[in-house]
């Protein structure tokens, strides 16, 4: 086992929520000794979207063969770990099972602790896995942008995070996969959206900026900007769209709708770094505007940090270990599991 003092720990970390395939094993939540992660990506591009049955059915065929190669390439043994931690929600119910049965299946086995993890304080601690701890002050506020959330959390000491808000409608990833398939782009839409937007003009359209008001607080909305894009797409005929100049406009609008709710919780909370999560925290238009619109530094981890990774599960894994959290083998999944 890992040398063993109250704040080490060696962790095996599983992460199958949505439509990756994921185990890493981590020391401390800072020190990555393996992570790996088998994506469904081109299984779902035929439907455009994330098909849930065919996602477990795939999480099946992959949990064994990723879990294997997380722990040869970590160069241990299961004896070694202090700890099974794995993916508890929010996600889809039957990708989720695969992954907590795995994990129960090894901690049983192996009379190992476990520990169910939130998917998105395991985004928001994958700071940990990319950054000097030592250079890591509170508050901070953490943007979590994916496929499934857009999420504005602050987070005031390890274990302490308040909600400020997130989308009332689709997540924003969401939004540049229904517009790229609008603009008959390849899934998924976020990439095929960032590249099209370099040669477009991202004031040809003015699309809405919803929810930008005071009194929706830190909430975002999206499905109104998609709507008016479906609208600006059917003036066109086939063949005659602009599809360069709607997607630069779009993507402008998702970007300005982002970094003001961002930027006005950094502000009034004080936050020392702003830290960006989720597979649209890639955007190479919202890293620039989130970095020229603040004044604190803003941390966007590596890419295979920022998409869903079982890594950044170990990371948040651990301070619940050190904190003597352990769950019971009989414990559940849940889909719709809230942070706070
Ligand atoms: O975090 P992630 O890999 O998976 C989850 O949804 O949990 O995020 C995937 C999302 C997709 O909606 C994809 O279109 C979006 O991230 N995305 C991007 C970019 N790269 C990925 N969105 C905008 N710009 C990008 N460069
Ligand atoms: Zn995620």
């Amino acid at each position: 086992m890992n040398e063993s003092t109250a704040n080490a720990s060696r962790i095996l970390a599983i992460e199958t929520s949505c439509d990756e395939t994921a185990a890493a094993v981590v020391d401390n939540g800072t020190t990555i000794l393996s992570n790996i992660v088998a994506s469904q990506t081109e299984l779902h591009a035929e439907f455009g979207g994330i098909f849930p049955e065919l996602a477990s059915r795939q999480h099946i065929e992959m949990i064994y063969p990723v879990v294997e190669r997380a722990m040869r390439e970590a160069f241990i043994g299961l004896d070694d770990l202090d700890c099974i931690a794995v993916t508890r929600g929010p996600g889809l119910v039957g990708s989720l099972l695969v992954g907590v049965n795995m994990a129960k299946g090894l901690a049983l086995a192996r009379n190992r602790p476990l520990l169910g993890i939130n998917h998105i304080e395991g985004h928001i601690n994958s700071l940990w896995l990319s950054e000097d701890p030592a250079e890591i002050e509170f508050p901070l506020v953490t943007l979590v942008v994916s496929g499934g959330h857009t999420e504005l959390y602050l987070m005031l000491d390890h274990g302490r995070y308040q909600h400020l808000g997130g989308t009332m409608d689709d997540a924003a990833g969401e939004a540049f996969d229904k517009v790229g398939r609008l603009l008959g782009l390849p899934y998924p839409g976020g990439p095929a959206i960032d590249a099209a937007s370099e040669n477009g003009n991202p004031h040809a359209f003015r699309f809405p900026r919803a929810a930008m008001q005071q009194e929706h607080g830190y909430n975002f909305s999206f499905s109104g900007l998609k709507t008016a894009v479906l609208r600006q797409t059917k003036q066109f005929q086939t063949g005659h769209m602009p599809v360069h100049d709607i997607a630069a406009s779009f993507q402008a609008a998702v970007v300005d709708a982002l970094v003001t709710k961002t930027a006005r919780a950094a502000a009034d909370y004080g936050a020392k770094a702003v830290h960006l999560a989720g597979g649209v925290s890639a955007n190479r238009a919202l890293r620039k505007a989130m970095k020229d619109a603040l004044d604190v530094p803003v941390r966007v981890p590596p890419p295979e940090l920022c998409t869903d990774n079982a890594a950044m599960i170990a990371a948040a894994a651990h301070w619940h270990f050190i904190s003597g959290r352990r769950d019971s083998l009989n414990m559940d999944v849940i889909p719709s599991l809230q942070l706070v």
